[in-house]
């Protein structure tokens, strides 16, 4: 097919609509770094290759749409977050960016512990081996069945989120005998700068005890009180893609001010707090996403301060990143279906997946970029909106982004940054079949997620 069978669509900066984009790159050929997994780089045709391995032999092999991801960079992640935060504080990988058997056998080599917040993830964890005491159970509506299994396998904590729920772990853990670890979920009533479907500190959603209304201290006064449960701490989690720290700090200093009154009123000092996670990652050229180590310093910073104000020994600290570590490491290839330039708009590209297997444009206004990425192209910049194959306008991978204007249908681009909260959010709208997952290492791709199949889906459908 000729590389220029399409009409020319909007091209220059200076025909272009209104949009949420950046001027095009000086050369789109080249991968910022900032948005691709560490083994991401071009080989000498130009092709992208991951893990050493192109990605038209990866198309070949696995088929498009298709997650990829770079399994010694999210090795690597998981090891910066661990020697960032060190002996004295535990790193829970957030379990609902990205889960599957091989990532638990990752992270349980890696040394991380994982927190899971369904019936489903703590299968999964504990069926890949994760040791159950390295599990915090979170969820604002556990149900009895789950925490039951949680209880049962011993999970190392039961993170609370409500009244109720203090109760119901109690009973279950005194009817097996046991004393169950828990710590408690606090509304430290910040407004993280995030959108607000994926901001969680604020009074006024479903997540944790409020603090500012004496809830919280309530919580605690009911968890001490249960000899059933052993309560070790405070939890908080402010927000998801959050790069500002104040927010952070905000939420240590309130979380310690509880524990010091939680001292004052029983004599008792509570062990541990968890920071949760939330730490934003690069999407686009334009995010500048802070390393493990400053984040690790600034957060024992606070807290020690904190506590050194209040006359506290300094808690046991751990946080719960679960995108900063997963979603940097994938991206999700495509294949080009058609091209439709609107005269003065943009330029619509067609791939063979979209909102079933990102849902997170559609819903939280997310901004992604994409590149052409089965050769390099010399072509000047057009705008493109990359859609997906569904019958639904709202249907968009990437809102605005730049690609070459020879683009041609069979041609591979490839969206970076999609490795949290994609497959796992992933649906069978449409009755798309959910795509693989792959993990690329030192020139070996083996799948760790199959792609879905038709017969997956009859079976579901018992008629
Ligand atoms: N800890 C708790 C208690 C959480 O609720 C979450 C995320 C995390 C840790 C991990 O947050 P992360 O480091 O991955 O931002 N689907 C949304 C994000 C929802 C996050 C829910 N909780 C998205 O795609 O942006």
């Amino acid at each position: 097919m000729s590389r220029s069978a399409h009409p020319a669509g909007p091209r220059h900066a200076d025909v272009l609509p209104e949009g949420h984009y950046s001027a095009p790159a000086a050369d789109l050929n080249v991968l910022d770094e900032k948005v691709w997994s560490r083994t991401v780089t071009r080989d000498a045709d130009g092709a992208l290759t991951v893990g050493g391995i192109a990605v038209a032999r990866l198309a070949e092999e696995f088929g498009t749409p298709a997650y990829f991801l770079d399994e010694s960079d999210f090795r690597a992640r998981c090891r910066a977050w661990a020697d960032a935060f060190g002996a004295d504080a535990d790193v829970f990988y957030a379990g609902k960016a990205f889960l599957s058997r091989a990532v638990v056998r990752w992270l349980k080599e890696e040394g991380l512990n994982l927190d899971v917040c369904s019936g489903g993830e703590l299968t999964t964890a504990l069926d890949a081996g994760m040791p159950a005491e390295r599990i915090a159970f979170h969820g604002n509506n556990k149900t009895v069945a789950e925490i039951e299994r949680a209880v049962e396998a011993g999970v190392g904590r039961i993170v609370l989120d409500s009244f109720q729920e203090i109760v119901r772990v109690a009973h279950v853990a005194r009817r097996h005998g046991v004393r169950q670890r828990v710590q408690i979920r606090v509304t430290v009533g910040v407004e993280a700068h995030t959108h607000e479907f994926i901001a969680t500190a604020h009074e006024d959603q479903k997540f944790g005890i409020a603090l500012a209304d004496g809830q919280a201290a309530e919580a605690v006064r009911r968890g001490l009180a249960l000899d059933a449960l052993e309560l070790v701490g405070v939890h908080s989690h402010i927000g998801s893609q959050i790069f500002d720290m104040a927010g952070f700090e905000v939420s240590a200093r309130r979380v310690v001010q509880l524990l010091a009154e939680i001292r004052d009123e029983h004599g008792v000092e509570l062990p541990e707090i968890d920071l949760g996670g939330g730490l934003g990652i690069a999407y686009t050229s334009d995010d500048d996403p802070r390393e493990p180590h400053e984040i690790a310093k600034a957060l024992t910073d606070i807290v020690s301060r904190e506590c050194e104000a209040a006359k506290l020994r300094t808690p046991r600290i751990s946080v719960e990143p679960g995108r900063a570590i997963v979603g940097p490491t994938a991206f999700t290839l495509y294949e080009v279906g058609t091209i439709k330039p609107l005269e003065g708009l943009r330029t619509y590209v067609s791939v063979d997946g979209g909102m079933s297997d990102n849902i997170r444009t559609a819903l939280y206004d997310a901004e992604y970029t994409v590149a052409l990425v089965s050769r390099t192209s010399d072509a000047e910049p057009m705008l493109v909106r990359v859609v997906g194959k569904h019958c639904e306008s709202g249907d968009i991978v990437v809102k605005d982004a730049f690609l070459p204007a020879d683009l041609a249908p069979g041609d591979l681009i490839a969206v970076p940054a999609t490795g949290a909260y994609c497959r796992s959010m992933a649906s069978n709208y449409n009755h798309a079949l959910r795509p693989p997952v792959v993990a690329v290492r030192d020139g070996e791709a083996r799948v760790i997620v199959r792609r879905e199949t038709e017969e997956d889906l009859l079976r579901l459908d018992v008629g």
